[in-house]
């Protein structure tokens, strides 16, 4: 059974076949294929989501599927049934599954557990479809289509603010396997954590990242630039202390400035204008977010394809 928990759960010639199939989906979108024919996929969601919602909702539609929304509050899980029980009801029931949650361990329980492909919609400590669809996104920027992985060689990201939140730690998991150059740049205090480099280390990986305490020499000739909101979900009681610390590192035009002439900014959204970056970057032609946020939909679709593929089976047709 093949899940999509962490970056490195597919295979070099996988990761190809979705970023290829991705964009195909994004050229033909009208052009319906029924890779979950008739399946129903159900969407666990333990936090708040605009974007991820809405775009495997539409994605699994496309594919031929139906999906139904579970609400943890309004189900024996939020009044203590365990994990374990509800990972194998679940597998009775559905074809697979969709899940955000804070901690780590729930999507690799319910993987363990059931029966049925599960998908880290976000967690704590990882964003993988985020991050597969803002690697798309770079790869349309330099290299003209969002299969062309090869244009992230050697190209320059600097990422601003909590260095150890889960788009941090995803994009180190994406540097290592994409083979962009990754720095840091925010707080002594909120540097990657030891996790994340055991979980590179697990797979043979790399750390390829650099850290920068001066936010104007990390944003020399950078190819892109990249936030994240200061004050994730389950965070909020450490707001006013998090943003005092992370003021320095707001993405401004003058950073901007710094880079290469053409340097892209990119932001998984929601936005916070006036703390992790300013309205005029968001404003800029720097900016293209809303090319991410798009790009959710076609590479999700392409990763749900590639889970239910039988081995050798081109799931277009
Ligand atoms: N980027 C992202 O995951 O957005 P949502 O929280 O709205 O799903």
């Amino acid at each position: 059974m093949k899940h999509f928990l962490k970056e490195n759960d597919f295979t070099v010639y996988e990761r190809e076949e979705i970023f290829s199939r991705a964009a195909n989906f994004k050229e033909n979108r009208s052009h319906h294929t029924r890779s979950l024919n008739e399946q129903t996929w159900g969407m666990l969601f333990f936090k708040n989501s605009t974007r991820t919602r809405l775009s495997f909702e539409v994605g699994i539609a496309e594919l031929g599927a139906r999906t139904v929304f579970l609400d943890n509050n309004t189900m024996q899980i939020g009044r203590g049934e365990s994990l374990a029980d509800t990972a194998k009801v679940f597998s009775r029931y559905l074809h697979g599954l969709v899940i955000r949650s804070y901690g780590h361990e729930v999507v690799e329980e319910f993987s363990r557990e059931g029966s049925i492909p599960v998908v880290n919609a976000l967690t704590d400590f990882l964003h993988p479809c985020q991050i597969y669809s803002d690697v798309f996104t770079l790869a349309e920027k330099w290299g003209g289509s969002g299969d062309q992985l090869e244009s992230l060689k050697g190209r320059k990201l600097v990422f601003y603010g909590d260095c150890c939140c889960n788009m941090a730690n995803s994009w180190i998991m994406a540097a290592s396997l994409f083979g962009l150059e990754l720095v840091f740049s925010g707080p002594e205090a909120f540097q990657p954590k030891d996790q994340i480099l055991h979980l590179l280390e697990q797979g043979g990986l790399e750390s390829s990242y650099t850290y920068e305490a001066d936010p104007l020499v990390a944003a020399e000739s950078a190819d892109a630039f990249y936030t994240d909101v200061w004050v994730s979900m389950g965070k909020e009681a450490e707001s006013d202390e998090r943003i005092t610390q992370m003021k320095p590192y707001s993405v401004t035009m003058k950073l901007l400035s710094r880079g290469n002439p053409d340097s892209l900014f990119l932001h998984c959204m929601p936005t916070h204008p006036g703390l992790e970056v300013t309205q005029e970057v968001l404003d800029s032609d720097h900016a293209h977010l809303f090319d991410q946020a798009e790009n959710r939909l076609h590479v999700q679709k392409a990763i749900l394809s590639q889970l239910v593929k039988p081995d050798g089976l081109d799931p277009t047709n």
